[in-house]
């Protein structure tokens, strides 16, 4: 069973399968992201009124640059549209918002939402809603890499522990519960480092259907899993079985 009551402190979701939802109402796929941001703002309400500390959501990856012109302007407006909408009611509900990724890529007027949506929330303590937004895994721990060298890391005291710190969220644990919705098994270039021990749900519901019930769901997985992180279940110390074997 999961050892924290079985509420995860820290959930991810790839939030996948706007472009489908709208193709089944046969409207344009922007359709599914507009349809997708509420979503997001139910689950965030959600995900606080369950405890939850941190949900980080992947809202636009590395490779989705390479999308059409149109579909990537309409989800840059968007991000812009959905600060103004609902970052108010976010903010008064005690959600704390983060954004990571690459901003130099962002134009000026989204980097000023980001720092918008940052400051407004900071001092909120309810839960930290993480937005990965041209984000990508490989990204995250290229510039963790370049950060630490950047600060003069020595090579040899360079450990996991120390370029962690480097890495978007530093500060936060790593993921528990990653929930992938659209039906595909695939990582996509999200978590690539924090992930690491994360327990992984998958489901076939398009983003923009997710519901309470489907959190629900994926939280009742992930308490019914048994979290290892490569021990054997009481077991004794290594040193100390070893020590006995000798
Ligand atoms: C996820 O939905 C949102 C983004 C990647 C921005 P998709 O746009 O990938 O929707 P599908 O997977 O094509 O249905
Ligand atoms: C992953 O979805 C990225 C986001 C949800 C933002 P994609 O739709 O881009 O992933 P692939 O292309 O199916 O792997
Ligand atoms: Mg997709």
């Amino acid at each position: 069973m999961a050892s924290d009551a079985g509420i995860p402190r820290h959930v991810a979701i790839v939030m996948d399968g706007n472009g489908r939802w709208a193709k089944r109402r046969f409207l344009p796929r922007v359709f599914g992201h507009k349809a997708g941001v509420d979503t997001l703002v139910k689950t965030v309400l959600a995900c606080a009124d369950r405890g939850i500390e941190h949900l980080t959501v992947f809202a636009f990856s590395s490779e989705n640059w390479k999308r059409p012109t149109e579909e990537v302007s309409f989800l840059m407006g968007l991000v812009l549209v959905a600060v103004e909408k609902y970052l108010g009611r976010l903010a008064a509900r005690g959600v704390r918002v983060r954004v990571i990724g690459d901003r130099d890529q962002l134009s000026e007027r989204l980097r000023q939402a980001c720092d918008q949506a940052e400051s407004n929330t900071a001092h909120n303590t309810r839960i930290t809603l993480w937005v990965a937004f041209a984000y990508g895994g490989r990204w995250d721990i290229v510039q963790a890499c370049r950060a630490a060298m950047r600060d003069g890391v020595d090579p040899q005291a360079l450990d996991e522990a120390t370029l962690a710190r480097y890495l978007a969220f530093g500060e936060a644990p790593d993921p528990d519960l990653l929930i992938r919705t659209g039906g595909e098994l695939r990582i996509s270039n999200f978590l690539l480092w924090q992930a690491a021990y994360s327990e992984l749900v998958f489901t076939d519901c398009l983003w923009p259907d997710f519901d309470d019930a489907e959190l629900d769901k994926a939280i009742a997985a992930y308490a019914a899993r048994d979290r290892r992180f490569g021990l054997v279940k009481n077991a004794a110390p290594a040193q100390a079985a070893a020590n006995r074997a000798c």
